[in-house]
């Protein structure tokens, strides 16, 4: 038991879940960087305003889970508990509108909410964000949802479901919190505390409440698509056709409302059904007038951010990740430990990963050490080997071995490509 322990919610990222994580986040930039996004870093504290007033006051994120302090200076202080407005802040601080339209970022890094943590909600917790700016039309929605599709199959994570809504806009959504309002006030008695004061504040948020007794109380509520102004109706019917013609599948979800007020139109999550009860591993949406809200020209955006810890947890979940040596080189004797050093090194400039023992031990102590470092194969080596120009190789999976040139690279590199397929 250690003296000190990390706080409720908040982890420690070790290996193997490193090795993960760094994958991830090499995908991503590949990926982004092809898309034609840049990558922004934002603080993380910012004024307690940017959150409030985007996100919004009848939201989770802000009634219940902000950590806010106030600093020396008596100014009101929040952990970013998310990367959307601290982004737009940025866009309009540095005036990024003047680059050439779309303008595209992307940002990784944790977040903080104080949440019941629970596998899955974290109080400090990673994303991975982008924001795309001057998009305004679907084709913007479908590139946003095509990138993160993509970036799914190149990290060959299986079974996401990608769920899609509209909730409107300034038009046509006060309608639709209208009849809302209409359908849960004759309900009200049954409702949460929390969605009691939404009814009047935000009825919207009552489809985002997790409470069961809320949940079957939506049974029959009414639905979005009814209300949709004819923009929003046609902005959305493209997006589902965009989306049919480039091969990516999605449900219609009406109940994907998002826990965030800034949205405007498209919202979307992809999830699974592997994680228990946390099942969004990425989620966004198109956000239309914040930027304006910012003080900034109108701007329509969309985005997207992915929860890292989840995204890691399903990936262990179908391959087991190491960052196991491919040679493990059993020496033995001091001249063997420096020619295996060499053919490391060698190794490594083909991106081969290796490494040697120690040459005092026994060759038994080698081969444990070789299995509980995971290696494929341990390549044995003593003064004899050396003599004969010729070491014998073990494929620590099934027994194999063979004889290889201690001095050809070419052969490693054979057995390595063998080894990969
Ligand atoms: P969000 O849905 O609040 O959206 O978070 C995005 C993702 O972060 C979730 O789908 C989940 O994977 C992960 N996540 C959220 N909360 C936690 C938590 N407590 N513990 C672990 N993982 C968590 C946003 O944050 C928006 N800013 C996304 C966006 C970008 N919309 C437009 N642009």
């Amino acid at each position: 038991m250690s003296t000190y322990n990390t706080l409720k919610g908040v982890h420690d990222i070790v290996p193997p879940d490193v090795f993960v994580w760094n994958k991830i986040e090499r995908t991503a930039r590949d990926l982004f960087y092809i898309f034609g996004y840049d990558e922004i870093k934002i603080p993380v504290i910012e004024s307690t305003e940017i959150f409030t007033r985007s996100i919004g006051q009848s939201t989770d994120i802000v009634g219940k889970e902000m950590y806010t302090f106030t600093d020396k200076g008596g100014r009101s202080i929040t952990l970013r508990p998310e990367g959307t407005a601290p982004v737009v802040r940025c866009y309009v601080e540095n005036a990024l509108n003047r680059r050439p339209a779309p303008q595209k970022f992307y940002y990784m890094g944790p977040m903080f909410r104080y949440e019941r943590p629970q596998k899955g909600r974290l109080r400090q917790f990673y994303q991975i964000g982008a924001e795309c700016f001057a998009a305004a039309g679907p084709e913007s929605d479908a590139d946003m949802l095509f990138l993160i599709n993509n970036f799914f199959e190149k990290l060959k994570v299986p079974h996401l479901r990608l769920e899609i809504n509209s909730i409107g806009c300034k038009v046509c959504r006060p309608a639709y919190n209208a009849a809302l309002s209409m359908f849960f006030s004759q309900k009200e008695e049954f409702l949460c505390g929390d969605c009691k004061t939404r009814l009047t504040k935000n009825p919207l948020r009552i489809l985002d409440c997790k409470v069961e007794s809320c949940c079957v109380l939506r049974n029959g509520s009414p639905l979005i698509i009814d209300f949709l102004c004819e923009h929003c109706k046609s902005h959305h019917d493209r997006l589902r056709e965009l989306l049919y013609n480039l091969g990516i599948s999605f449900d219609d979800n009406p109940l994907i409302v998002r826990g965030l007020d800034y949205y405007t139109r498209t919202t979307f999550e992809f999830t699974t059904e592997h994680l228990g009860a946390q099942k969004a591993v990425a989620a966004g949406g198109r956000y239309d007038s914040l930027v304006e809200e910012f003080g900034g020209p109108a701007t329509p955006a969309i985005g997207f951010a992915l929860g890292m810890e989840r995204l890691v947890e399903l990936m262990k979940l179908f391959e087991p990740h190491t960052n196991a040596p491919f040679f493990y080189f059993a020496v033995l004797g001091e001249e063997p430990l420096n020619i295996a050093l060499s053919l490391a090194i060698r190794l490594m400039d083909k991106n081969i990963s290796s490494t040697c023992g120690e040459w005092k031990i026994s060759l038994k102590s080698h081969m444990k050490r070789a299995s509980s470092l995971n290696a494929k194969y341990a390549v044995m080596l003593g003064t004899e080997e050396i003599q004969k120009g010729m070491a014998t190789w073990k494929r620590l999976s099934d027994g194999t071995q063979d004889e290889i040139n201690i001095h050809d690279v070419a052969a490693f590199t054979k057995l390595y490509e063998q080894g990969r397929a």
